[in-house]
């Protein structure tokens, strides 16, 4: 089997001689830290050898439970937020066909997905869309107290329970969540829901190898056993005992580091040529941003889909100001193939490519983007996949965790929390006049009253 590989050459370029390898001593300290679970955050580790502990006996249980879902539903809605969702919606996306939504397939379910906003209209018109359809539900939380998520469930439970009865609507849900607290453990508990843990030791972004992702995407109709395969052989690759020079997770964290302590890059761009990576980006995009973003500093996490945003973000990323690097999600092989026709009239120019592979104009447009934006003065780190299967989807996740927890404590930071995200939550449930939250529903309305 081949590997994921990284090319960092036209990042390097924009460094002085020597200083990736300057993050050598800080990058092993830190790949020392995390395998004797001395590092900042060490009760969160329980993903740095997930993969490896992953049993046959517990892939079977997950996948029985996905075929009684495939089985019983033509729909399912995995309901999550953050981490209890964009890992399975990434590898689902990216192993999908795209038009899977327009298709009726009665081989796999339709996996939508909910609880992961508040939008009012998203939810009423996924009510209707679920109305005339046998659907069940994942409900995925690990704390069980999100209110994104809890708001969805309880619709989508009255839903499942009307449509089904609720002995039926027993069989049709299943929950993830914490072994003992949180509501959603509660309401398994108390309606009978069949249910997976999520270890305590492993963070919701660093959570797609367990249940959390593996039972979504075993219910999509994808290999969980060949994801985890990938991943376990990314575990090995990527290993401590793994020199500096061929370990990718290990150039990838120094890399970036370097970029950003050394020539102030402070926006790191994720970008693909395959529309189906999106999600993967979005995935990638919680991961690096949730991690490394405290304490005033680390590097933002962006993402933009080539070619297509080539004609919105093209012009800013070329001549904008220079702040950004760019890694490139690079797929050497396509999954299918198809060919330019000949036109008669050649009314569009467009018969030299006659006969040529689309995706070989795609490579072209991904090799001029890159040389043209680092003609521009932007550095350019390139992850090659051989192609989009499960396999090697599991060893870009492990990959990109591995790399991110070595980056994060290089930078300095616990990167298995996130404290700031309570903020937004607190004036939330003030402003919501929550119970337990009197004295800041007062100090709230006072400030807003006051027009600060
Ligand atoms: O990475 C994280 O911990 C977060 O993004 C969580 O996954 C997200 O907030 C959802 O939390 P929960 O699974 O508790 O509902």
């Amino acid at each position: 089997m081949e590997s994921i590989k990284l090319d960092i050459t036209k990042a390097a370029q924009f460094l002085t001689p020597g200083a990736i390898e300057a993050y050598v001593p800080q990058v092993a300290a830190s790949q020392e830290a995390l395998e004797k679970a001395t590092c900042q955050g060490n009760d969160f580790l329980g993903w740095l050898h997930l993969p490896s502990s992953i049993t046959p006996e517990f892939i079977s249980e997950i996948q029985d439970v996905a075929n009684i879902l495939r089985s019983k539903c033509e729909v399912i809605v995995v309901a999550g937020i953050g981490g209890s969702y964009l890992g399975a919606r990434a590898v689902i996306e990216a192993l999908g066909n795209s038009f899977a939504w327009l298709k009726s397939d009665s081989k796999n379910p339709t996996i939508v997905f909910a609880g992961n906003n508040i939008g009012e209209d998203y939810l009423a018109e996924l009510t209707e869309y679920l109305k005339d359809k046998r659907f069940g539900i994942i409900n995925i939380s690990k704390s069980g107290t999100t209110t994104e998520t809890a708001l969805a469930f309880r619709l989508l439970k009255k839903q499942c329970e009307q449509q089904f009865g609720k002995a039926e609507a027993r069989n049709m849900i299943v929950a993830i969540t914490d072994a003992h607290k949180g509501a959603a453990r509660a309401a398994a508990n108390k309606e009978g829901y069949k249910t997976f843990v999520i270890p305590d030791n492993v963070g919701g972004r660093f959570s797609v190898l367990t249940p959390v992702g593996l039972l979504p995407i075993a219910v999509a109709g994808f290999n969980i056993e060949a994801l985890v395969k990938g991943a376990c052989a990314m575990e090995k690759e990527t290993d401590i005992n793994i020199p500096f020079a061929e370990n990718i997770a290990a150039r990838y964290a120094a890399v970036r580091q370097a970029l950003y302590t050394q020539t102030g890059k402070k926006i790191e761009i994720m970008a693909n040529f395959h529309p189906k990576l999106h999600f993967m980006a979005e995935w990638w995009k919680q991961l690096y941003g949730e991690s490394e973003g405290k304490e005033y500093k680390g590097i933002f996490p962006a993402a933009c889909d080539f070619t297509t945003d080539l004609h919105s973000m093209g012009q800013w990323i070329q001549e904008g100001e220079r702040s950004i690097f760019e890694t490139v999600l690079s797929v050497e092989t396509p999954n299918r193939e198809l060919l330019f026709p000949h036109d008669d009239e050649n009314l569009d120019g467009l018969n030299f490519l006659e006969g040529k592979r689309v995706d070989q104009v795609n490579k072209m447009a991904e090799l001029g983007t890159r040389l043209a934006h680092v003609d521009g003065g932007v550095p350019n780190i390139r992850i090659i996949i051989p192609k989009l299967d499960e396999y090697y989807l599991g060893q870009l996740i492990y990959f990109f965790e591995k790399a991110c927890g070595i980056s994060g404590l290089v930078q300095n930071v616990n990167p298995f929390n996130q404290p700031g995200v309570e903020a937004y939550k607190k004036n939330m449930f003030a402003l919501l006049d929550k119970p337990g939250y009197e004295s800041e529903s007062q100090a709230i309305k006072q400030r807003l009253s006051e027009g600060k």
